[in-house]
């Protein structure tokens, strides 16, 4: 079966080095492994929650769309689009809106940083947060359930993404699948092999550290130009260098074969000068990159081509996207007015049901809880306890934290019931291990 990937590109910034040796080239590489369906795009919705400014996103989806083709990304073989061209997107986000608990989006890394850093501040909890930052992992999870992909290539800040849209797709197969999986659930891709670039100041490359190599803006000289302010250690000409810890070596490495890395490293350990490393890593970059940026230029000349490429994506994109939310759109009740089929006699309420929580006292005088699926299967049976005040906590504890809490807790899983049955279903209540 052909695995599909999928992985998005925020558009708020001009890619960089690490962007290239940590996203875009491996992804182009994956791209051409048989077997797989790839499905490339620019996240412009989501530079929409970080980024005001329209100038800024014009010019970034265009550098970012540039990047990818003169990288080779050949779109003939897979589908290379703009978020914001599929219109579905937005609607599958409403869908999933619906069944997203609000306790599972409070966890979020992103919106609990901002929070946390407006207690810190004293301001009030919510200062500044939209609800675009609220709801972004819903939206992430619409971009990727909308092409039910298998694989999302990311780096390990995002995973938790990864694992809420996971969680959005089990909930609504089960509310609204009836028997079918709807949604695939995807698995987060985090490649520990993909070199983590180094920076100029040895911390991982990132915009917010302003610590970039440019990848294509300002030519050969503006990379000569960052590559010369790497910092290296004050070892002088003729002396001997230690290549291991150097981020000069590190970046050399993510782009030489293994026979150039040899002979660049005895060099070091033979006394080479920093200066004239910096000068062979210069020119060792180039060689790979040099082509590209011809082709990115003519391409930033041409953003009409560009253009055309996006359409085209949009259109194979929408034929799968429009056929699978008219199917969804059908299994959430929203269909058209023929044959209307009377509500069965029972309320359908009980698939609706979530599972709970029962907090009891037994003739013995002590309390106990106990963690019951929607059709009153017991997932969990507490111990004794001797105050429904110790119970209650618990009980708390394993609704906010859900299956981490799970192992310390004086609990025993039900008959036949999995570490799986109990994480999903504390998941469903907004528990989340993340
Ligand atoms: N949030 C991702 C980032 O900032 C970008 C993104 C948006 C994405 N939608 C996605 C990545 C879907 C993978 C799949 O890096």
């Amino acid at each position: 079966m052909t695995q599909r990937v999928l992985t998005g590109i925020t558009t708020t910034g001009t890619p960089h080095l690490g962007n290239y040796v940590g996203a875009i080239r491996p992804a182009i590489a994956a791209s051409r492994e048989p077997g797989v369906e790839s499905f490339f795009f620019l996240a412009d919705y989501h530079a929409l929650i970080k980024c005001d400014e329209p100038a800024r996103i014009e010019r970034s989806r265009l550098e970012i769309a540039a990047t990818w083709l003169a990288a080779g990304l050949d779109p003939s073989r897979v589908t290379f689009y703009r978020q914001s061209d599929i219109v579905e997107i937005p609607e599958l986000t409403w869908l999933l809106t619906c069944v997203a608990s609000k306790g599972l989006m409070n966890r979020a890394h992103a919106y609990k940083a901002a929070v946390d850093a407006n207690l810190a501040a004293g301001e009030d909890v919510d200062a500044g947060v939209t609800m675009g930052l609220f709801c972004y992992p819903v939206l992430m999870a619409a971009d990727i359930l909308m092409f039910n992909a298998h694989r999302v290539p990311v780096g390990r800040d995002q995973v938790q993404h990864i694992e809420m849209a996971r969680d959005l797709a089990q909930r609504f197969n089960h509310l609204f699948g009836a028997g079918r999986e709807l949604f695939v659930l995807p698995e987060a891709n985090v490649d520990e092999r993909v070199a983590m670039l180094p920076g100029l100041d040895g911390r991982k490359m990132s915009k917010s550290y302003d610590n970039t190599v440019p990848l294509f803006e300002g030519g050969a000289k503006g990379l000569r130009d960052a590559l010369a302010r790497v910092v290296t250690d004050s070892r002088a000409p003729g002396e001997a260098k230690n290549p291991d810890g150097s981020h000069l070596v590190s970046i050399y490495e993510a782009f030489a074969s293994d026979s150039e890395r040899e002979v660049f490293r005895a060099a070091l350990r033979g006394g080479m000068a920093w200066g004239d490393a910096k000068t062979q890593v210069v020119e060792r970059i180039e060689r790979d990159i040099g082509p590209l940026r011809e082709r990115y230029e003519e391409l930033i000349a041409h953003p009409e081509r560009i253009e055309a490429s996006l359409l085209e994506g949009a259109r194979k994109a929408r034929a799968v996207t429009a056929p699978f939310l008219a199917e969804l759109r059908a299994a959430v009740g929203l269909r058209p007015m023929v044959a209307v089929t009377a509500p069965a006699a029972a309320p359908t309420r009980a698939k609706l049901a979530l599972p709970t929580f029962k907090q009891y006292r037994e003739a013995d005088g002590k309390f106990y809880f106990k963690l019951a699926a929607a059709d009153g299967r017991v997932l969990l049976q507490s111990a004794a306890f001797e105050s429904g005040r110790d119970a209650g906590q618990w009980v708390a504890k394993l609704k906010t934290d859900g299956a981490a809490a799970v192992p310390d807790a004086p609990v025993a899983h039900g008959e036949g019931v999995s570490a799986q049955d109990v994480a999903d279903a504390l998941a469903a209540l907004g528990g989340y291990a993340g």
